[in-house]
Order: structure tokens, then sequence, then C-alpha cells
């Protein structure tokens, strides 16, 4: 049961912080507009990248990026590492995914989301070193129930049970990827459903933790960051998620233990990836998708549909916001 007592008290990062930070998701999915579907995906990614930089710095906070667009080497802005904010208000963790489904968006295709995610500055687990990680996510009725060690068929028999209903009206997402084949066909296997997906599994993750969604579980090898951020969202709906460091060879293996990081197959739970429940998790719709709308432009206006989850009072806000066109030109 939430905490009233607790949710008055003054938090760091604070709820006032969630509502600005969608004006940077808000501002990253509406300059990747003119990139939708026009099959380049770097420049949507950095049309988004540069529009999310430039609201991070009205906003009152002083966040560090965890995960960002990479080294600072690679990435001009939002690098890991970099200070972002005003200076001002709370110190913070920060996670961007300015596009999570670059590809996506290039193609025109469902579910690119623009996303940001925050904790109290030193929770967020930087596993930035090692590309991909191994994920389960559920809703609440999965917590203490799954188990990313267990097989596949097993994890859905059990999820099955705690939420009530037969086996064969369970639907997993997975990304459709050549390395999920094995996984995929255990899930049939096991008389589940399947939900591939092409891409974004930070949507994917979130959906099958939502309350009534139409998917129930998701897993399989998706990016690290990715992972972080969805731990962010999973805090603040209750649900389940574990995540076990993929390297790719053993350089990327010894690259993650230098940085300190469990590469063994240890798996790391929702607490590992981000600490404690103080979480902020904003998204704007790119392009369409189960949670969220994609913007849309309509004569002089463009829509936007956001969400906003915050771990200490586990809400999940929708925002719609109409924007004048002639003020973004
Ligand atoms: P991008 O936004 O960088 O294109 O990432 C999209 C995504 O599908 C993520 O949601 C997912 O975690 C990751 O890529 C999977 O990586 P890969 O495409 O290499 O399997």
């Amino acid at each position: 049961m939430v905490s009233l007592t607790a949710d008055m008290s003054p938090l760091h990062p604070d709820r006032n912080l969630a509502l600005e930070l969608v004006r940077a998701t808000e501002a990253a999915a509406i300059r990747a507009v003119p990139f939708i579907g026009r099959g380049a995906k770097e420049d949507a990614d950095g049309a988004a990248v540069d529009a999310m930089r430039a609201f991070f710095t009205t906003v009152n906070f002083d966040g560090t990026i965890v995960i960002g667009e990479g080294e600072k080497d690679e990435a001009p802005m939002l690098f890991n590492g970099e200070r972002v904010g005003n200076g001002k208000g709370p110190r913070a963790d920060v996670a961007v995914d300015p596009i999570d489904g670059t590809s996506l968006t290039a193609a025109g295709r469902n579910n690119a989301l623009s996303v940001i995610a925050v904790s109290e500055h030193g929770t967020m687990l930087d596993a930035s070193s090692v590309f991909y990680m191994d994920k389960l996510v559920t809703g609440p009725a999965g917590v203490g129930v799954v188990d990313i060690r267990l097989p596949i068929g097993e994890n859905i028999r059990l999820l099955a049970k705690a939420l009530g209903k037969p086996v064969d009206e369970i639907v997993v997402s997975v990304l459709h990827r050549p390395r999920h084949e094995e996984l995929i066909r255990e899930i049939r296997e096991a008389g589940a459903g399947t939900r591939l997906m092409s891409d974004g599994d930070v949507a994917g993750g979130i959906n099958a933790a939502r309350h009534n969604a139409r998917t129930d579980m998701c897993v399989g090898v998706g990016g690290s960051p990715e992972g972080i951020v969805t731990a962010c969202a999973i805090k603040a709906l209750g649900g389940h998620i574990q995540g076990r460091l993929w390297p790719r060879d053993d350089a990327e293996k010894q690259k993650g233990i230098d940085a300190g990081l469990k590469v063994d197959g240890h798996v790391y739970e929702a607490d590992d990836l981000v600490k404690g429940s103080n979480t902020i998790f904003v998204a704007t719709g790119v392009t369409d998708g189960q949670l969220v709308a994609g913007v849309r432009r309509d004569g002089g206006y463009v829509y936007t549909e956001s969400v906003v989850l915050r771990g200490a009072s586990g809400t999940l806000r929708r925002i719609s916001s109409e924007h004048l066109v002639s003020k973004w030109l």
C-alpha cells in the first residue's frame, strides 16, 4: 500500500521534476517528426538528442547522465557522465533514450518512444559497457513467482496460475531476432502465444507490466541501457524485472568486468538495476504504440501523448498536449 505520508515528504527527485521532464521528451518526439518513415535513423536520433538537450538546460535539477548516447568522443551530447539540468535542484541519476526505436522511426513503424528515466543520485546501475541484457518483465502478479533462472515454460505456467487464467491466454513479448529462435519455440511449446517485436523492448516491458495490458510477460535479450530505463518504470508499476548481462564475446566480457559488472550469468534484481523506489519515467510517443499514441500533426497543431510514472507514488499519468506549430518554427 502507498504511504501517503511518505509521498508528502520532500522527495529527491521530486514530483514536479517528472512533469518538467515531459517537456523534454515531447520536444524530442516533435523534432523527430520530419524523419518518421524517411529511412534516416541517425538524423532522427540527432534531432531528438538536440531537442532533449536544449530542454534539459531549463530543468531545475542537477542530473548526471548514467545511461546516455555512449562515450563522450562518440556522442557529442548526452554522453555518459554529462551533467544536465540547471544545477539548482536535487542531484539525480539520469538515463536518456531520445528515441527507443530509431529503426522503427526511420521505417515509420509503431512503438517508437522518446524516454527519460531519473532516480536518486548514485542509485542507477551503469551497465553500458555490456551492450546486451537478458530480461524478464511481468506485472505485479509475477513478483515472487517468476524467476529468470527457470525455464520459460515453467515461468509461463507459474504466471498463468498467479493471474488465474489458462496458459493458452498468456501472451509473451519477445524481440524478433535469430538469437531468440529457441526461446520463441519454447514459449509456443508451453502453450502461450508470442508477440514478436521488431524493436523497442522498453515499450514491450512496460506493456507487459501494465494492468489490463494485452501482453503478460516480456522476455529475451535486448539493450542493457533499455533494461535500466525499463526498471525505473517497473518500480512505479509494481511489477517484476530481472536482468542478466549478455556479453557478445570475451572482449566485451572483460570490459564488463573492468567496469565492475557481474557478467557470469549473475541475476540483477530490480533493486540492483535501480536502487530504491524513488524513480521517474517519462515517455512521449514518437510513432503510435500500445502505450501511447505517436506525434500527430494536424494543420497548425502538433499533438503529443506522454506517460509519467512515479515510483514513489505508483502512479501512471497520461499527458495529452496540443502544441502550436507556429511556436515551434
Ligand atoms: P534503437 O533505438 O537504438 O534502434 O534500439 C532499439 C532496440 O530495439 C531496443 O529497444 C532494444 O533493447 C535493442 O534495440 C535491441 O538491440 P538489437 O536490435 O541489436 O537486437
